[in-house]
């Protein structure tokens, strides 16, 4: 069991690739803290974890009381956290810039940056305290390329790169490893309308057509990689951005 009595809070944990996580963590022995704004969903996850020592959390990402309750009440139950997955996340719905209002800009940027931001500071103390510590950035194809969100949700991914390489850069030495996963398309409640005739975007359609695997991917196999990168074995690995994608980077 790689990740036998290990703590870890998920966020986005009650749908797509946060309950993959979840399951697969859980699989492995860990304890989760499956971290979620809508309660039913978070709550379901945990149901189908059944494993006795998870629990679910309702918060919102973008809040820093929430997220400083959910840390708090983690390290309360728990001890600690060894490990935090950044995975909470939004679309733009492909929005451009000048059709982009200051809601939209500042909701994206709220979940997709200052949430991990806020997770991160949260758990750091406790880590460094430890000097031992796991934080693994759900990013995406888009904090590298344009043309996987809009204006606001590509803005928001490379963000979450520069998180993840300043925080490797700055907590390595003290034994915190980060590193971030960028998912190409992969099938979720995110994604789910645009495998529908009016929810198409012929942008990924083209993309996902020209990549060497064809089609979209499936959020378990986003979860192999959050396995990898959490366990002893990725002692290494600090700063990466490991693209899961089938591709799409490629060309
Ligand atoms: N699906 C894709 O193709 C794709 C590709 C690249 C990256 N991503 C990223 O992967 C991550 C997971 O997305 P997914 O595709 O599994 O989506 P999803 O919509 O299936 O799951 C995201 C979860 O995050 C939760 N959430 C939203 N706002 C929140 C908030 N403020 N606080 C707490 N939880 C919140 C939602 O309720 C939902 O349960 C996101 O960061 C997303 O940007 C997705």
């Amino acid at each position: 069991m790689k990740l036998d009595k290990r703590i870890a809070i998920i966020t986005g944990a009650g749908s797509g690739m946060g309950r993959a996580m979840a399951q697969e963590f859980s699989a492995n022995g860990a304890t989760v803290v499956a971290v979620d704004v809508r309660d039913e969903p978070v709550l379901e996850t945990v149901k189908l974890l059944d494993d006795g020592r998870s629990v679910a959390e309702t918060a919102d990402v973008s809040v820093r009381a929430d997220v400083d309750r959910v840390v708090a009440r983690t390290l309360e139950r728990f001890g600690r956290v060894d490990i935090l997955c950044n995975n909470a996340g939004v679309l733009d719905d492909y929005t451009p810039a000048h059709e982009t209002t200051d809601e939209l800009w500042n909701r994206i940027m709220g979940v997709n940056i200052t949430g991990p931001f806020l997770f991160s500071r949260a758990v750091l103390t406790p880590m460094l305290a430890r000097r031992k510590g796991v934080i693994i950035n759900t990013a995406s194809i888009s904090s590298f390329v344009a043309g996987g969100g809009g204006a606001a949700y590509t803005s928001s991914k490379h963000a979450v790169l520069g998180l993840t390489r300043q925080l490797a850069f700055d907590y390595g030495k003290h034994g915190i490893r980060v590193n971030a996963i960028c998912p190409g398309a992969i099938q979720t409640g995110m994604t789910g309308h645009l495998l529908t005739p009016e929810g198409r975007n012929p942008h990924v359609d083209a993309a996902i057509a020209a990549t060497p695997a064809g089609r979209w991917g499936k959020p378990e196999e986003i979860a192999h990689m959050a396995l990898f990168l959490a366990g002893d074995e990725a002692d290494f690995i600090h700063g990466a951005a490991f693209a899961v994608d089938g591709g799409w980077l490629l060309p």
